[in-house]
């Protein structure tokens, strides 16, 4: 996810488990073959076989219109090592829909399979390329067309955001509209959109027919929730505990937003926000580091918020 799961973030969330691959930050095409460098600071887990350090592949996703210089760029990152490619049709960004990337594509399903179909053939056939969508641009009715031409162009999975670029992202997401273009033990269809809870995934994957789903805001707000999901922890029981997401937090800021030369604490910040969703404790730091962009001062902030927590901890309720 652009902005907040960076190759940090991605070896935390697939440390804790339940991911069977994730995709980078996407990589933006226009008309160049990208230097290797490009790739290297946003996949720089390249340089370790394109896997996290708990061995989970990590596709590169690039986002464009132009189907040979995509397959250009895209042939580039499988020579550097990723061990998929992803195509992004499915951001609702204005910039991006302005240089005819992104959800923008939807309206044109012949170019979307265009562009599969050429960074398909750019790849060597046992690297994976797999595309992202939404049910369509301002409705749902090219759906059909926009699955069939992406799988006539050899896409090995699909993943549906249940929702449509005018639908921004306004609940609900409508997981039912895409059960028809889901077969019967349909292994390469995802879906996606509004999957915060195990009980959730179940639903989405009911209404929708799919066997897989693709986690968005979900994961940032519950670290643990694609482990819950994979061993069926429908109780949701005990998830990870505040203090540990916390020390994650804190590591994360360290690792990655400390370095950021521009915007300390932005990532950080994001993070928190969709935290509060499943920890109410989450409030509290967050209200903390809010408008905060030194690395001291949001270093005391997590500190001061430790120590407030303790205080609680020994308060009767
Ligand atoms: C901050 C943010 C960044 C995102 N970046 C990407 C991206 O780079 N590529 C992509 O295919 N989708 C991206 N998405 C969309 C998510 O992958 C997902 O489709 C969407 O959030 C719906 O799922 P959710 O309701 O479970 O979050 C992004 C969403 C958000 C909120």
């Amino acid at each position: 996810m652009e902005g907040v799961i960076d190759a940090p973030m991605r070896r935390m969330l697939t440390g804790i488990g339940g991911y069977s691959r994730c995709v980078t930050e996407f990589i933006r095409v226009t008309d160049v073959l990208l230097p290797e460098k490009v790739f290297l600071r946003l996949c720089p887990e390249l340089v370790q076989g394109g896997m996290t350090e708990s061995g989970v592949p990590v596709y590169t996703q690039l986002l464009g219109s132009n189907p040979d210089v995509l397959a250009l760029n895209a042939k580039r990152a499988v020579d550097l090592g990723a061990p998929g490619v992803d195509l992004n049709f499915g951001c609702p960004a204005k910039t991006v829909n302005n240089s005819m990337g992104g959800s923008l594509l939807l309206r044109d399903p012949a170019r979307v399979g265009s562009i599969v179909a050429s960074v398909r053939q750019a790849v060597p056939a046992q690297v994976p390329v797999t595309a992202k969508i939404r049910l369509g641009y301002d409705n749902a009715e090219s759906l059909q067309e926009i699955v069939e031409c992406i799988r006539a162009a050899g896409a090995t999975e699909l993943a549906i955001h249940a929702r449509t670029k005018f639908d921004g992202y306004k609940p609900p997401a409508w997981w039912s509209r895409v059960k028809t273009v889901v077969h019967e033990q349909d292994d390469t269809t995802f879906i996606n959109g509004e999957i915060w809870t195990v009980a959730d995934s179940l639903e989405a994957c009911r209404r929708s027919g799919c066997r897989h789903i693709m986690l968005g805001r979900g994961a940032l707000s519950a670290p643990d929730l694609a482990l819950r999901i994979s061993t069926g922890d429908s109780s949701c029981a005990a998830p990870l505990a505040w203090m540990e997401v916390a020390s994650m937090v804190e590591a994360q800021f360290l690792r990655s937003d400390s370095q950021s030369p521009r915007h300390i604490g932005n990532r950080t910040k994001q993070w928190l926000a969709y935290l509060k969703r499943s920890y109410e404790e989450a409030n509290d730091l967050f209200g903390r580091l809010r408008t905060l962009h030194g690395i001291s001062e949001i270093q005391a902030a997590f500190d001061a918020h430790r120590q407030w927590y303790a205080s609680c901890a020994g308060q009767p309720d």
